[in-house]
């Protein structure tokens, strides 16, 4: 871009001398519509159960969602995301339980749609919170399978479809498994539910409070690189995204966010689908942790998420969605 005029008949600072005019010429503004809330979930009753490393953050037993959702679609919140935290008991090497149409998630999506139908619903397909060893798919000779792992992941999200979930999110990364859901979601009569990649997932450290709330951090055995991406690239990014489109995703995500908008901006540019963008569990706890400390204020959570905005995202899943969206029009 050329810049035009020069100092001193141009004086940028004229704009944003009044309240009123910054408003004007303001270009990205935040509205709880681009908002999406993860909640955690747990067995029991009547639990609201902090997590040590997201401050401000619980799991919920079930009793108490339906008030949450209440309260998520009074402040426009379009849509929810569900986590489960499953007690050890019910984890094994096949990750089982993710099939039980009896699971933490299938109730919940039950209970939730059963009464309230203004408000998406987002599940997570990925085997992470139901196996013993914490990772997104199953092992064979160490190796997380791939195409073993599709075919359960196509199970689980026929499972959460015919529960009621609107937007199957696969967070999982194995290659070909949107084209495989996408299959099996027509053939059963569910072509309207949407999918949801998350196509350019990173190997991350920024995931460590998340896997506290859900429970698979002890059990995770190494990392995640041979299946999520290595966090120096670019253009693998973009191959991912080409083939989620092509296999038939309605939206993709972009997952951390915060170290990330350079990939939202140059998927935005590229391809012409709806891009989300993950605020998650380690960018959450920074900025919480610094604002309970008052080292920064508040104010940086809007400003985090209008960035998101800005780089292009359409929406964002993120943590503080539910206090942020309170304070938005
Ligand atoms: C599981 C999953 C993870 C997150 C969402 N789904 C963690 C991981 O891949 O280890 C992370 C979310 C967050 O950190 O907020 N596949």
């Amino acid at each position: 871009m050329k810049s035009i005029g020069s100092y001193p008949s141009t004086r940028l600072r004229r704009n944003r001398k009044k309240n009123w005019s910054r408003r004007l010429v303001q270009e990205n503004e935040l509205s709880s519509n681009d908002l999406i809330w993860p909640i955690f979930i747990r067995e029991g009753k009547n639990i609201k159960e902090p997590i040590e490393t997201m401050p401000g953050v619980y799991r919920y037993s079930l009793d108490k969602i339906e008030k949450l959702v209440e309260g998520a679609i009074n402040k426009k919140i379009p849509m929810i995301a569900l986590f489960p935290n499953i007690p050890s008991s019910k984890k094994d090497n096949k990750a089982s339980e993710a099939l039980n149409k009896n699971n933490l998630v299938c109730k919940a999506l039950r209970l939730i749609k059963k009464n309230y139908k203004q408000i998406g619903l987002m599940c997570d397909v990925a085997l992470d919170p139901y196996t013993i060893h914490g990772h997104d798919g199953v092992l064979k000779k160490n190796y997380v399978d791939n195409d073993e792992t599709v075919k359960i992941l196509v199970k689980q999200s026929i499972l959460q479809a015919q529960m009621g979930c609107d937007v199957i999110a696969p967070s999982d990364m194995m290659d070909g498994r949107i084209g495989k859901i996408r299959k099996a979601l027509d053939k059963n009569k569910f072509e309207d539910v949407q999918i949801l990649s998350y196509a350019a997932k990173y190997a991350s450290s920024f995931y460590g409070p998340f896997r506290e709330a859900v429970g698979s951090n002890k059990s995770l055995k190494g990392d995640k690189k041979t299946y999520q991406m290595d966090f120096s690239n670019n253009l693998e990014a973009l191959r991912e995204i080409s083939l989620d489109i092509k296999e038939g995703a309605d939206m993709v995500m972009v997952k951390p966010g915060m170290p990330y908008l350079d990939i939202i901006k140059s998927i935005k540019e590229n391809f012409k689908i709806p891009v989300f963008a993950y605020q998650v569990s380690g960018e959450y706890s920074l900025i919480k942790n610094a604002v309970n400390k008052k080292i920064i204020s508040e104010n940086s959570v809007i400003e985090t998420l209008t960035g998101f905005k800005r780089a292009g995202a359409s929406a964002i899943v993120t943590y503080f969605a539910d206090k942020i969206a309170k304070s938005l029009k």
